[in-house]
């Protein structure tokens, strides 16, 4: 392995002359420096100071198995070996893209029995988008292009993902946007809900798309798009009256419902897909980040029937593919995680174990006076910080208080990432009680310490 061994000011100045970071404003990271993260092992991080780190959001919603797992490694090395790059253009395929896709098939719902292979969740939506398209063009109905997302939706950085994303500021540093895009409210009680109850409000929000769908011309609309649970956006958990009405409204109108699961895919809700767990049929479904749990880059598009018999037997040459669609090396490693995730029973300690343990404790949080609403759903959560617990009041500064509570965690070694002034949390699959617990007992630190400076 190449390594340069430096120390923390120094990688801190090389990081700060040459490194753009992803979502960062360079300018303030530069004069305050980055954290040099340099090794990672079970739930843990570890810095170039030798700091242990508590990951209370496995990397990037991905670390599922943990870090530091040797299987994955050497399966990679194996691989490497054995077959390190070949395409599945022209007619070629390998056994590991295949023997990949046949058991993402079987974990699906059993309508799906198709895959597309990319590298990135943002690739795999502009896949989404390549395939919506088509499949309505291939049936004579071109002009219904309008693919219908949500506001706070994140469905990746490419321009097709953050066109489809629901963020005004992203989309204005894009300046021209994807066209044929539109985007309604997401089911968001906390900030949106008013005086409805959550149920009332679920289904308000779900009739959003119908609305939608009325307004801009049933022939016109395409597709759904949508987290189960949308992640970035604020770890938004829709009440229970939400999927129902919106997989009725897709039926309804006949259009396609896409499920984005690069977060909800492979355990965090107990089971291997959230669309299981909340029992609707998309047409397609994207994931990433979790099928390798991180360790190298891998997504897919898994194409339901009614989309991929169309495209098989209507379609001719699809004109769309990467050069690393179905990498060798990164479908082994993919087969080992899944295979760590059934062998250490992963999806049932969620459900059944460590899911509702993280729930009980961290809706204590609940009582501290900066704790409004606390939300979780496996191993995925949120608590929003707000000045005035009963008016479900916004602190004004666009997100200035998460920011502060997110440094204060951050000093005190734990990770809990901030969306505006909700704290946001998802840790890896392998957390145990005590983990919860040491996560818990950082987490309320952080709240006293930013109490006493902004209320
Ligand atoms: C739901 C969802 N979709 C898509 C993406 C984009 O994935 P990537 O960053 O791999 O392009 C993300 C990333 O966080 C995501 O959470």
């Amino acid at each position: 392995m190449q390594k340069m061994s430096l120390d923390t000011q120094s990688w801190r100045d090389l990081d700060a002359r040459h490194h753009l970071h992803p979502f960062t404003d360079h300018k303030s990271l530069r004069t305050q420096g980055s954290r040099i993260i340099v090794r990672g092992q079970g739930v843990y991080i570890y810095d170039s100071e030798g700091q242990e780190i508590l990951d209370g959001m496995a990397g990037l919603w991905c670390v599922n198995v943990g870090y530091g797992r040797k299987e994955l490694a050497e399966i990679a090395a194996q691989q490497m070996l054995t077959l390190p790059y070949y395409n599945n253009f022209f007619r070629c395929t390998n056994d590991q893209a295949v023997t990949l896709a046949h058991k993402l098939t079987q974990l699906a719902p059993s309508h799906i029995n198709n895959v597309f292979f990319a590298s990135s969740g943002s690739e795999s939506n502009d896949t989404v988008i390549r395939l919506v398209r088509r499949y309505w063009a291939l049936g004579g109905e071109s002009e219904r292009n309008i693919i219908i997302a949500r506001k706070r939706g994140y469905h990746g950085s490419t321009i097709a993902g953050a066109s489809l994303g629901g963020f005004a500021a992203v989309h204005e540093q894009i300046g021209l946007t994807l066209p044929g895009i539109y985007h309604i409210d997401p089911p968001y009680w906390w900030g949106l809900g008013g005086d409805l109850s959550p149920e009332e409000f679920g289904l308000k929000a779900a009739n959003k798309l119908a609305e939608a769908i009325e307004q801009l011309g049933p022939h016109r609309v395409a597709a759904f798009i949508a987290e189960p649970i949308q992640g970035a956006g604020g770890v938004i958990i829709p009440p229970d009256s939400y999927w129902p009405q919106i997989q009725r409204i897709c039926q309804h109108y006949g259009i396609l419902l896409v499920a984005d699961e690069v977060i909800t895919g492979f355990g965090r809700l107990g089971e291997w897909f959230g669309s299981q767990y909340y029992h609707i049929t998309p047409d397609l479904i994207t994931v990433a980040k979790g099928i390798t749990s991180g360790y190298i880059p891998l997504s897919a598009v898994l194409v339901g029937d009614r989309v991929a018999l169309r495209l098989v037997e209507e379609g001719g040459e699809f004109y769309h593919g990467y050069t690393y669609s179905g990498h060798p090396v990164a479908c082994a490693v993919a087969l080992k995680n899944l295979d760590i995730l059934s062998e250490e029973k992963l999806l049932e300690h969620v459900k059944q174990e460590i899911g509702p343990y993280f729930r009980q404790r961290l809706a204590e949080l609940a009582d501290h006076p900066l704790i409004g609403e606390v939300r979780s759903q496996g191993l995925v959560g949120a608590l929003e910080l707000t000045p005035d617990k009963k008016r479900r009041a916004s602190f004004p500064g666009d997100g200035k208080v998460g920011l502060i509570c997110r440094d204060f965690c951050f000093k005190n070694n734990l990770v809990m990432r901030a969306v505006g002034d909700t704290m946001i949390l998802s840790p890896p699959l392998i957390f145990t009680r005590q983990h919860v617990d040491k996560l818990v007992t950082l987490a309320r630190q952080a709240f006293d310490l930013t109490a006493r400076e902004v209320l």
